[in-house]
């Protein structure tokens, strides 16, 4: 190869830094941009009570459950699986579950008590609390992909255990259900009259 020369090399050093400043100012755009998405996602969820008759694309079901996946736990996660109902199949018997509101798809939330870890000072399981955090995951990306989202918490396990043998083994603790929110429904009451922060949380 034919040696640059000097100009040539202050060239390159030149082109390297230019795309070294914007590819720091892109990262620098796209977490500003990120903490305004993410701030309004969070503050214009609400809870869904009726959706729309529209299937969800595969893909977005697939973006939900890698997301899911990633949910922090204690220990990566080794007592929880998720089942997603999306089939007319399993739709007809998730009904007899929970008679709701006609949702495409229901993410049902397990945990595996004789897998979870174990606190040792008081033998507290983190079952619980890794499908929740894995629920909200859940949640949030289905909100992010412009999804309208409910926790259904009515259900008789025994039922679920009845109807989804998949699930044995496992304790049901969360169903979501997930559709394209109908644009006449009125939110809520609950919507927005969340009790205010400083009757929430204490700064110490
Ligand atoms: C653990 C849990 C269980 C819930 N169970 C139900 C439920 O069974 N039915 C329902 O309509 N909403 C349920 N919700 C939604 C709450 O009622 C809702 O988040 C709350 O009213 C605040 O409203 P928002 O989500 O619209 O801000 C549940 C939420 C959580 C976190």
């Amino acid at each position: 190869m034919a040696k640059k020369s000097f100009l040539d090399r202050i060239s390159d050093l030149t082109k390297i830094a230019h795309r070294a400043n914007f590819s720091s100012v892109d990262k620098h755009i796209a977490n500003l941009n990120f903490e305004t998405r993410f701030s309004e996602m969070v503050t214009t969820r609400y809870t869904c009570n009726s959706f729309i008759d529209r299937k969800i694309n595969p893909s977005k079901i697939e973006k939900i459950l890698k997301v899911a996946r990633i949910a922090p736990s204690q220990g990566d996660c080794p007592s929880v699986h998720v089942w997603a109902v999306t089939s007319d199949e399993a739709l007809a018997r998730m009904r007899e579950v929970n008679p709701f509101s006609g949702a495409p798809a229901v993410f049902m939330v397990g945990c595996d008590r004789a897998k979870a870890w174990v606190r040792k000072f008081d033998n507290k399981s983190s079952a619980d609390t890794d499908a929740a955090v894995v629920s909200m995951h859940i949640l949030l990306e289905a909100s992010d992909l412009g999804l309208g989202t409910v926790w259904l918490s009515e259900f008789d396990p025994a039922k679920v255990a009845e109807l989804f043998p998949e699930t044995a083994g496992y304790e049901i603790a969360a169903l979501l259900a997930v559709g394209y929110p109908d644009p006449n429904e009125e939110p809520g009451v609950l919507v927005n009259a969340h009790k205010p922060v400083e009757d929430f949380a204490t700064v110490l």
